[in-house]
């Protein structure tokens, strides 16, 4: 039997949402990853430093006995945040960032931002105290087609922002586009972005034809062919500012298979799974380690993990639902296979 054995990844954007959804979203993550960003977007959000140590406490009340997982927050950028909460997330160890969501773009961001401009004098604080910025890079404008929501986020805001704050630390979450490889690339070392498993194994023919699938539908939607290539490109050319990020975004099957469905992919119960995937239908395999357990924590200036974990080469189908408090919940990937299984 072939085996991979790489450093613990950590997962550097993931939803897990609260309350009894945690017995099911707070294991399957920390079974594999040690750090994981958490995203603020709960109803209300999680704009404080005080919510946000209340919601990693309930997250850290469903870890399993024995298992070491750290969730690192990300407070939720509003008009309202002032350059004060900035200098008081700086100063705590397990608040990571801030978190801009476009009002509108995606789940839960209603109470996002309306007005990117206003946020200068908050952008000026974390450019001072060195707490990174993550971006759900999309406008929201309706005159915008879906398609075209990244590529002009980055013209019109990204590009202006990393010219006025260069030493912003910025990550483009969840990246979709050649226009948003480009960006990432041609910033300096204070820019970078994270992949889902989503983005780099599919494109929006596996959205699309055939039928509508809900369960790949999620956000910045999936786009054509050429730029999941330049995605595949950037992740496979181990350049250290393209690191991993799952997105994984739980949505109960109801929420999900309707008129009106969820946007978002369940991926934590394959996550590391699916990511060797790609890599192995690469040939690429050894670029895994730092994609998944390196570049991350080098970006956030945090010690890369020294425990370790193994994959084994084995065929293995994801499970076609998996069961909630709060009902079934299709994971991504469900009832496909996969060749390489994490030894728990
Ligand atoms: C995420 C969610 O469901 O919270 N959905 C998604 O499609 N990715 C929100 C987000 O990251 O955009
Ligand atoms: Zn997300």
């Amino acid at each position: 039997m072939q085996s991979l054995i790489i450093p613990t990844p950590d997962d550097w954007h993931l939803h897990l949402r609260d309350g009894a959804m945690l017995r099911t979203t707070v294991p399957a993550s920390a079974a594999v990853f040690n750090r994981a960003v958490i995203m603020p977007n709960l109803v209300p959000p999680v704009t404080t430093v005080k919510a946000a140590l209340d919601y990693r406490s309930r997250i850290m009340d469903e870890v399993p006995h024995g298992v070491s997982f750290n969730p690192v927050m990300a407070l939720y950028l509003t008009a309202e945040t002032t350059p004060e909460q900035v200098a008081e997330a700086a100063a705590n160890e397990h608040i990571i960032g801030f978190k801009l969501y476009p009002s509108g773009a995606t789940t839960n961001s209603t109470a996002g931002v309306k007005s990117v401009d206003a946020l200068e004098p908050v952008l000026a604080a974390m450019q001072e105290h060195r707490v990174p910025l993550l971006v759900h890079g999309e406008v929201t404008d309706s005159d915008i087609d879906i398609f075209d929501r990244e590529r002009v986020f980055i013209e019109r805001h990204l590009i202006p922002i990393t010219e006025r704050f260069p030493n912003l630390k910025l990550v483009l979450e969840h990246i979709t586009t050649a226009d948003a490889v480009a960006f990432v690339k041609n910033a300096n070392s204070n820019v970078a972005a994270t992949m889902t498993p989503q983005h780099l194994l599919m494109n929006r023919n596996d959205l699309l034809v055939g039928g509508v699938k809900p369960h790949n539908y999620c956000l910045p939607i999936l786009k054509r062919r050429s730029h999941q290539q330049v995605l595949q490109e950037a992740a496979l050319s181990g350049n250290p500012k393209f690191f991993l990020g799952t997105d994984s975004a739980p949505h109960v099957q109801a929420s999900k298979e309707t008129a009106c469905g969820c946007a978002g992919c369940y991926s934590a119960p394959a996550a590391i799974e699916l990511y060797a995937e790609f890599f192995s239908q690469h040939n690429a395999l050894d670029k895994l380690a730092n994609f998944a357990s390196g570049y991350g924590a080098d970006f956030y200036q945090l010690p890369r993990n020294s425990e370790t974990i193994e994959l084994v080469k084995q065929q293995w189908t994801v499970a076609e639902t998996v069961d909630t408090a709060n009902g079934p919940m299709v994971p991504y990937w469900a009832g496909m296979g996969l060749n390489w299984r994490l030894n728990r």
